[in-house]
């Protein structure tokens, strides 16, 4: 569950990032609440949600936030959507200027299940992300394709 004061081993924050309706607060709900929204509201201000998660032995609490923060970045654009994929260059600038150094990022494509509408190709993800040696994963908040594994591609950095 995702109680506050339930034991962990770690607690970590992690935000997400990326142009408006690329689909980040539905990212969010899928992975802390396993839900997903197909006519969602513009965040307004902040949002966060927890989840704990078991990684080998260990129970991990991720407090993750819907915009701005710490040290760990979901940058998401919107597969569907060309200019919120080159919107992500300029993300990663902002990210590298203000961010540590240490900073953990994920390039997300969220949309994945809208195929036929795609205007950036699995290979422009994966390019952009070795060229800023980062990782990239294609994701549907939609059909729960990838969720769980581009969150714990962000924790697991780390370790
Ligand atoms: P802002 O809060 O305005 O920055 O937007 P956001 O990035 O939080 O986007 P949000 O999660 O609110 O999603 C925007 C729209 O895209 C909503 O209509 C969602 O239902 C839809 N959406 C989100 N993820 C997916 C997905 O994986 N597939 C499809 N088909 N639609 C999605
Ligand atoms: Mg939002």
């Amino acid at each position: 569950n995702n109680s506050f004061d339930e034991e962990c081993d770690y607690l970590f924050k992690a935000v997400l990032i990326g142009d408006s309706a690329v689909g980040k607060s539905n990212l969010l709900s899928r992975f802390a609440k396993d839900e997903f929204c197909l006519d969602s509201k513009p965040t307004i201000g902040v949002e966060f949600a927890y989840r704990s998660i078991r990684v080998g032995d260990k129970i991990i609490k991720a407090q993750i936030w819907d915009t701005a923060g710490q040290e760990r970045r979901l940058v998401v654009c919107d597969i569907t959507r060309r200019p919120t994929f080159e919107s992500l260059q300029k993300w990663l600038k902002e990210l590298r200027e203000f961010g540590s150094p240490e900073m953990v990022v994920v390039l997300v494509g969220n949309k994945s299940d809208l195929a036929q509408s795609r205007e950036v190709n699995l290979e422009d993800g994966q390019r952009l992300a070795q060229l800023e040696q980062v990782s990239f994963m294609e994701t549907s908040a939609k059909e729960n394709l990838n969720v769980e594994e581009a969150f714990l591609q962000m924790i697991n950095r780390i370790y």
